[in-house]
């Protein structure tokens, strides 16, 4: 299946410039979502050079990535009277474009619509691979499709105005992305790295995923090596909500890594390489590094993970730093004694 390669900008004036060229060649009129936050830090960069028919404007964050919102754009795009002919775009984080990827890909049956991701982790990770969806009664991406965008663009200039914590939250796909796939990378990426050096970290992150999910765009093997750390992560992530807790999705993954690192002796990973990289999630997250629950309170969320098949919890695991594999069955009590050994680094 042919994938468009996402598009990388020069992080100037011009490579914006070069950006909103594309958006105006496709002649189309604009609707363009963009969140409370990127409505006022990117959006006004964009606003004269695209001349959006309709900036919608959803509340930003997590809390939000629900049916509501998408019925709150499926209405605002009637009532606009957005047609198939139409463009939209997404211009936000992970949250924004998994919305918008949603909305668009059933509103009026699908409709065209391009990702400009504003955060680390939309650049390096969210915006690339066509899953899009919303979480739905405590559960994260419940309800979603796999649907492809027409274009991924970008342009890391937007991240100026994103807060340390929120760069530390993307970071940790980046580290997923080296751990499953380039050992050389993960052994070049640094615990702080400065703007500088991000922009040729997100696009080497970025085509890693792009590369995998060309190869298994619907997840029936090797798109599954992008699961590694989801599982526990996406568990914890969802425990914490669902207790109102304050954790952003990278943290829940950096801590999902690490569990599933321990679990990855399973297949052969020695535990010079696990105490490598338990060191060094703890050295960039330090104390945003999530509680984590024992494993019988997980349980309910594992069990609701799309990956697991009925009576089987299924991981993405590592046998070495760069080198994964996927469909590694693992039971509770294993993954209670990860729990229980991780507490103790
Ligand atoms: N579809 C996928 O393949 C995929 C992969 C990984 C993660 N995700 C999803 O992505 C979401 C997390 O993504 P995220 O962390 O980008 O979330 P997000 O969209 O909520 O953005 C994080 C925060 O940063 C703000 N923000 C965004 N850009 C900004 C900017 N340039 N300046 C200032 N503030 C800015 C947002 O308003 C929000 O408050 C989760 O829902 C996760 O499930 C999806």
């Amino acid at each position: 299946m042919m994938i468009r390669e996402p598009v990388f900008f020069e992080n100037n004036n011009e490579g914006l410039d070069v950006l909103t060229e594309i958006i105006r060649s496709t002649r189309k009129r604009i609707f363009l979502v963009a969140d409370t936050h990127t409505s006022v830090h990117c959006y006004p960069l964009l606003e004269k050079k695209i001349n959006a028919q309709q900036l919608i404007v959803i509340p930003a964050g997590e809390k939000f990535k629900t049916p509501d919102t998408c019925m709150y754009i499926w209405k605002r795009l009637l009532e606009s009277g957005m047609t198939r002919f139409d463009q939209l775009i997404a211009l936000g984080g992970g949250c924004v474009s998994d919305i918008t990827g949603f909305a668009g890909s059933v509103y009026k049956r699908g409709v065209s619509f391009i990702f400009i991701p504003t955060t680390l982790l939309s650049m390096t990770d969210a915006a690339i691979g066509g899953k899009n969806g919303v979480d739905f009664d405590g559960y994260k991406n419940l309800l979603g499709t796999i649907n492809q965008p027409e274009n991924v663009l970008i342009w890391p200039g937007f991240l100026l105005t994103l807060t340390e914590r929120e760069l530390k939250n993307g970071y940790a796909e980046t580290l997923k992305h080296a751990l499953i796939a380039d050992a050389e990378f993960w052994h070049e990426l640094r615990i702080d790295p400065s703007l500088v050096e991000l922009e040729q970290i997100i696009e080497r992150s970025a085509v890693i995923k792009h590369t995998i999910v060309c190869s298994d765009p619907f997840e029936q093997g090797a798109r599954k090596l992008l699961n590694f750390g989801h599982t526990i992560g996406h568990a914890i992530e969802s425990f914490h909500l669902k207790e109102g807790g304050d954790i952003l999705h990278g943290e829940a993954i950096a801590a999902g890594m690490c569990i599933e690192a321990i679990l990855s002796s399973v297949t052969g990973l020695d535990r010079t390489q696990v105490e490598i990289i338990i060191g060094r999630l703890k050295s960039v997250y330090k104390d945003k590094m999530p509680v984590i629950p024992p494993a019988d309170a997980l349980l309910p969320y594992l069990i609701a993970d799309k990956k697991s098949t009925p009576g089987s919890l299924r991981f993405a695991l590592l046998r070495r730093i760069g080198d994964a594999v996927y469909d590694v069955a693992v039971d509770i009590q294993t993954i209670n004694k990860a729990i229980t050994d991780f507490n103790r680094f």
